[in-house]
């Protein structure tokens, strides 16, 4: 799961290709790599373990033959094979003379690198995309022409791809694509291939996306082969406005800045669908048959969001709903009537693309993304814009807030339209969605005040327990995730009535457990239980808490601005740890392998 770009362009490819990884980055981060024609006839390659800043410093000291108008760059997510320079993307033949950046998992990798050992190709890496270079090389041996090449190779792959190659000799670049997203676009300022239009916004004005067994080489007209054979090129799609995309900028501390954010966004989403709530209009507006179940198909923070969601479609409509890990969807039924929500801030989680992918198709199914040009807004029967602007945090936060209320907002439209809830009702409710930008506010305001002294308490705890009783359940799921991803501590989420069926077995002197209390009588149980073995209870909620927010009760969304606390005990641990809060190791915004 990594960002590619590839350029064949009017002036130097280098000042693109970086420019487009910088953009990329969020896709993964464990190594970055260009590969670029140079005037002697060879390709420059400079890889690091680095970010691509330390990237654009090896290049930047190239005293090498002046380089090309041709390259090809990746930023990594590690699969197969550790973070290593050798592991670094572009990978080569052995001549030297193609250069290929993968994206996705090659499944047959070991299989093709013994073939391909035993007739003299020598491996310098541990990565499974290393065997497209190879096996390009040995076609290339019979053709000569590099679009052929990858035409007969693809054949012989298993698994998913998007790849690019570069030929030093001719400069020619060629791409494939199979169950990996790539776009091609072309403007004065040359031809490009990305996984993600963000990287190109500055020079493209439309693009035009690879479907599944395409193969596209870059020149002055796009030469387009599907399945071998030579087709028009798709329709182009335009670009969405520069601000919708990923925004690099010289903050370290994106998270904290999307966290404060969060009041200002639930205001702009409740100013734009607010009105249409009560009376229907939201759900009207999808042109969806009305539904009888509700799935939910998400992944990590997005599944939380489905969790919310789900519970207020049960609580306020009756209707049965069930969540979806999309990992797992394979071979869960669904039944006729049912709607699945496919939840994603980027769109492009390859489980949930997989799990729509397969899912049946004449059950409709509609997108809640944050990407409205994403993969899965294209795949599906209608789309919802979750409406979070840019965010650049790997760690989800503000995409989850609007997740959550534009998801809640839909489910009390669509129940009044079905006449499942009162308009009357369904006002109130919707009243109670307006107070939400001043409750993160004020929530901002207490938790900047209460986590550091908190931080302090428990910092050098190794694990920590989150506890919520109905609808604070999601929320402590959410408050364990975000600990776990950006801390590397151990955190446990629970329903607090399960915490005597085993896990209070974790608990002993000076454990951290945290507690959304959103004012359910049986949590002061759960809580002392916790105390007689030597926890350190952290509550959050109600008044006299630890943390004291008074937290919405009364709102179909639940406890939401009991996250706010949440996100920042995270974020305040990595940061007194010294951990990079908006890149956590190991993780990468767009999980796009699955
Ligand atoms: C956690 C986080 C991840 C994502 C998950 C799904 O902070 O960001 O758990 O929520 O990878 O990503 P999307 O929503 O893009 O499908």
């Amino acid at each position: 799961m990594c960002g590619i770009i590839a350029c064949r362009g009017t002036t130097g490819a280098a000042d693109y290709l970086m420019a487009g990884l910088k953009r990329l980055e969020y896709r993964g981060y464990d190594s970055a790599g260009i590969a670029v024609t140079a005037q002697d006839g060879s390709t420059a390659v400079f890889r690091t373990t680095n970010r691509v800043d330390s990237l654009q410093t090896l290049t930047n000291s190239w005293e090498g033959p002046e380089l090309g108008d041709a390259g090809i760059g990746h930023t990594r997510w590690a699969t197969h094979g550790g973070v290593s320079v050798a592991n670094a993307h572009p990978h080569q033949d052995c001549n030297q003379r193609l250069s290929v950046v993968h994206n996705g998992i090659i499944e047959n990798a070991d299989v093709l690198r013994k073939e391909l050992s035993r007739t003299g190709h020598g491996f310098a890496s541990e990565v499974d995309s290393e065997v497209i270079g190879h096996l390009l090389e040995e076609a290339m041996a019979h053709s000569g022409d590099l679009r052929q090449a990858v035409d007969q190779s693809v054949h012989r792959l298993t698994g998913s791809w998007a790849f690019v190659a570069l030929d030093t000799v001719t400069g020619r670049v060629v791409a494939s694509a199979h169950r990996s997203p790539l776009l091609v676009a072309q403007s004065t300022e040359g031809s490009f291939f990305a996984s993600d239009i963000s990287a190109l916004t500055d020079w493209v004005d439309e693009f035009r996306i690879l479907g599944d067994g395409d193969t596209v080489e870059l020149a002055d007209e796009l030469i387009w082969l599907h399945a071998g054979v030579r087709s028009p090129a798709p329709d182009p799609v335009s670009c969405p406005p520069r601000r919708q995309g990923i925004q690099p900028t010289d903050r370290v501390d994106h998270m904290a800045r999307e966290i404060d954010e969060q009041p200002d966004a639930a205001a702009r989403i409740l100013d734009t669908i607010g009105d249409d709530i009560a009376n229907g209009a939201l759900w009207r507006s999808l042109e969806l048959a009305p539904f009888e179940r509700l799935r939910l198909l998400a992944c990590g923070t997005s599944l939380n969001a489905g969790l919310v969601i789900g519970g207020a479609v049960s609580r306020f409509g009756g209707l049965a709903h069930n969540i979806v890990v999309a990992s797992e969807a394979a071979g869960t039924i669904v039944e006729p009537g049912t709607l699945t929500i496919a939840i994603s801030q980027s769109g492009e989680t390859a489980d949930v693309l997989r799990a729509v992918e397969e899912g049946p198709r004449d059950r409709p199914m509609l997108a809640l993304v944050n990407n409205l040009h994403s993969t899965l807004a294209r795949n599906v029967d209608a789309v919802l814009g979750c409406s979070a602007g840019a965010e650049i945090g790997v760690a989800a936060t503000k995409t989850f807030v609007c997740q959550v209320l534009v998801g809640t907002g839909l489910i009390l439209s669509a129940l009044v339209e079905f006449g499942r809830l009162s308009s009357g009702d369904a006002a109130h409710l919707v009243g109670e969605l307006r107070s939400l930008p001043d409750r993160l506010a004020t929530a901002t305001l207490a938790a900047r005040a209460a986590i550091p002294g908190i931080v302090d308490e428990v910092r050098h705890a190794s694990g920590f327990i989150f506890l919520g009783r109905g609808a604070a359940v999601p929320y402590a799921m959410e408050g364990a995730l975000k600990l776990k991803e950006l801390t590397y501590r151990w955190a446990e989420a629970y329903p607090a009535g399960e915490l005597k069926h085993g896990p209070l077995a974790l608990v002993e002197d000076g454990t951290p457990v945290i507690v959304v209390d959103n004012g359910d009588p049986r949590l002061a149980g759960n809580i002392a239980e916790v105390l007689a073995r030597g926890g350190r209870v952290v509550t959050i909620g109600r008044a006299g808490s630890v943390v004291d927010i008074p937290l919405g009760t009364l709102s179909p969304c639940g406890p939401l601005e009991a996250v706010v606390p949440l996100q920042l005990l995270a974020f305040t641990l990595a940061a007194e740890l010294g951990f990079d809060v908006d890149k956590p190791r190991n993780l990468a915004k767009s999980v796009t392998v699955d």
